[in-house]
């Protein structure tokens, strides 16, 4: 093969190899945007949900007789979507949300705030299950106090 020819071949493999970096590159950035994307939804319809829940567990528990089934089911479901909120606030996850960055540069702190809405969920759930209408309201009425606050620090309007 004459030189240039196998120039003009390594120019072609360098090229091919070079466009092929870079697409795959593109491709894994793009992958990532929707995870996040993804997130941003996901939590936002756990918090909807909890929201949802959360009222009719208020609702049912109003009653002179709760429908302690129902309760359970509700409860169960809420606690699921308050458990999967501790994974959901990916770092890098802020853009397109409603999230302040302050949830990451101070993530000890707002973990602690979760936390602390999903224990009283926790405890919620355990007098449900052992029928204390009078302690299921209680740890509701908590678990309702975590909203504002964390709201008021963490979430842009
Ligand atoms: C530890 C902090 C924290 C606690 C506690 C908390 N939230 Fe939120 N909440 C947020 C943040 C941050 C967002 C914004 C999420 C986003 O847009 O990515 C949010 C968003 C929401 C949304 C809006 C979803 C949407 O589509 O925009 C609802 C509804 C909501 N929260 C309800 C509640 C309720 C009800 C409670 C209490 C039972 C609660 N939150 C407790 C931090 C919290």
């Amino acid at each position: 093969m004459p030189v240039s020819k196998r120039i003009n071949t390594l120019i072609a493999v360098l090229s091919l190899t070079f466009g092929l970096t870079a697409m795959s590159a593109q491709a894994s950035d793009s992958v990532s945007a929707e995870t996040k994307i993804r997130d941003v939804e996901s939590r936002q319809h756990a918090f909807s949900q909890i929201a949802k829940q959360q009222k009719q567990i208020d609702r049912a528990l109003g009653k002179s007789s709760p429908d302690w089934q129902q309760l359970e089911i509700l409860s169960a479901d809420l606690l699921a979507n308050s458990a999967s909120l501790q994974y959901l606030f990916v770092p890098g996850s802020q853009s397109g949300s409603k999230a302040k960055s302050k949830v990451w540069d101070n993530n000890i702190k707002f973990k602690g705030a979760l936390a602390k809405m999903d224990n009283s969920f926790v405890s919620m759930d355990t007098a449900i299950q052992q029928q204390d209408k009078g302690m299921a309201k209680n740890a509701l009425k908590q678990a309702n106090s975590t909203c504002r606050n964390c709201h008021r620090q963490y979430r842009s309007r």
